[in-house]
């Protein structure tokens, strides 16, 4: 049996909150239960998480998957101050260290600094300072047999940036995260968006919360230009969407970039999922109202991943009429179109979550966001379903009043008769925003008549003089 070795993981400063629930999720989609390999709450905070194994396959698996993590190193040091870095460093096993220092190794030292900002110039001389390590190969710096980190962890208050580094550390590469991808399926070059297009990072962790793997069918009932799908399709879900908007799925409505004047005849999701080589995942995408049910109830998916609408930048609507008895005349069946009401989002969550319990697999994941006003948010808002279990709830910040959490839930059991949905305290975050939005304006206008009518006075004030 080999040695168990320390690694460390090394995060992107970014969608912090998402960490934690990121790494839980892979772990038990690759059913890697250990307790040395569990993330803490530190992660919540720090850009780092070490962790101690015997099997470097297990590593490699959570980077391989993981669009969090930047890079994830063999740790041979750390330390809390130069000098003791150095020391430990230079008593690193030479052992252990002579198997990368044959000469016909080449190698390079990335320097890594947290909450401090050094020059190319000031980095090589850190590099300078570990003179010491006997590598022998030649220096490659575009494609080295070995690669090595010198980290400077300095903290992360950046307001309160101290001196010298909490922490340093030194090891040997092992592998990259999934951060390419994002780039890969960055919106700049996707062939179809829209204005509510989910940004491809979200749309990652989506798909990892959703534990989506090789086979799986995932569904987006509110799919717009197929954002999450596109991300779903990746890690080789077969893609299924939905959506009440005709226009939006067949790519007519305004096009959402400057320098475009005319949607171009070949976007579409389909065209999205062709761009990055998953047609093969492509099952289609319907025009369908979700609050109609259209799925044959034995109908079952593995994962359901979305992104409702929250009735700000787009309209939460739903078939309907408030007329009492509405009638279509024969002749005006073949072209009538149906008229909307409002989908409120209360009633929007109860429609999924109802939806989710019935058409899931057991075990399936529902993974969506859901629109809060942060002084008033509160967990008891959150909608639930007794048949569902909430995994996770992560937050990411949108203003200094609205956020979005992203839910992740598992369908823990088969429903009974009496099972419902409950969104007893859930506070309709469309409503808040625009009654909100009101009292803000209203505010700045009295501000403002207060202001003028106070210039005003003073200005008579000085034709008097
Ligand atoms: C936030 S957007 C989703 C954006 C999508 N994730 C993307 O990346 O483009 C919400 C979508 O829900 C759709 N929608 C609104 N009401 C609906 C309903 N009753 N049934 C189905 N879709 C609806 C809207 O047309 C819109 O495309």
């Amino acid at each position: 049996m080999s040695v168990p070795k320390k690694y460390l993981f090394w995060f992107a400063q970014e969608h912090v909150d998402f960490r934690v629930a990121e790494i839980d999720s892979i772990l038990s989609l690759f059913k890697i239960v250990s307790s040395k390999l569990k993330p803490t709450e530190a992660l919540t905070h720090q850009p780092y998480w070490i962790v101690e194994t015997d099997c470097e396959a297990t590593i490699k698996k959570i980077a391989n998957r993981s669009v969090s993590i930047r890079f994830c190193i063999e740790l041979w040091t750390q330390a809390s101050d130069f000098s003791k870095f150095h020391e430990s460093l230079r008593l690193y096993s030479n052992e252990k260290i002579s198997y990368h220092s044959h000469r016909e190794k080449s190698f390079k030292i990335i320097v890594e600094t947290f909450c401090k900002h050094f020059s190319q110039k000031e980095k090589v001389a850190k590099i300078e300072t570990l003179n010491y390590l006997p590598f022998e190969g030649p220096v490659d710096l575009s494609n080295p047999d070995n690669s090595f980190y010198y980290i400077e962890y300095y903290g992360i208050n950046s307001n309160n940036k101290s001196e010298k580094p909490e922490k340093l550390f030194f090891g040997k590469w092992i592998a990259d995260g999934q951060r390419n991808l994002i780039q890969k399926l960055s919106l700049k070059t996707r062939k179809f968006i829209g204005t509510t297009s989910m940004d491809p990072q979200l749309s990652l962790l989506m798909a990892n919360q959703a534990q989506v793997k090789n086979g799986d069918i995932i569904l987006d009932p509110f799919v717009g230009t197929g954002s999450l799908l596109v991300a779903a399709a990746q890690f080789g879900g077969y893609i299924i969407g939905a959506d009440i908007d005709f226009m939006m799925l067949h790519a007519r409505t305004r096009p959402t970039r400057i320098t475009q004047k005319t949607r171009s005849s070949d976007e579409s999701v389909a065209a999205n999922i062709k761009q990055y080589g998953k047609s093969s995942c492509y099952l289609d995408v319907v025009v369908s109202d979700f609050s109609k049910a259209m799925w044959k109830p034995q109908m079952r998916v593995d994962v359901i991943i979305t992104d409702p609408p929250y009735g700000v930048r787009e309209a939460t609507e739903r078939i309907g009429t408030v007329k009492k008895s509405p009638i279509i005349q024969e002749n005006q069946v073949s072209t009538h179109i149906p008229s909307k009401i409002v989908y409120s989002l209360p009633l929007i969550f109860n429609d999924l979550l109802k939806f989710a319990v019935q058409h899931l697999v057991l075990n399936g994941r529902l993974v969506c966001w859901f629109p809060v006003y942060r002084e008033c948010y509160s967990i008891e808002q959150l909608p639930s379903h007794p048949c569902l279990q909430m995994i996770a709830n992560s937050e990411q910040i949108l203003s200094i009043h609205a956020s979005r959490r992203l839910l992740t839930y598992m369908k823990i059991r088969e429903p009974c008769d009496d099972d419902a949905v409950n969104t007893l305290n859930m506070l309709d975050f469309r409503e808040m925003y625009f009654a909100l939005r009101d009292e803000t304006r209203k505010e700045k206008r009295t501000k403002q008549a207060i202001e003028r009518a106070t210039n005003k006075a003073k200005w008579e004030e000085q034709c008097k003089k």
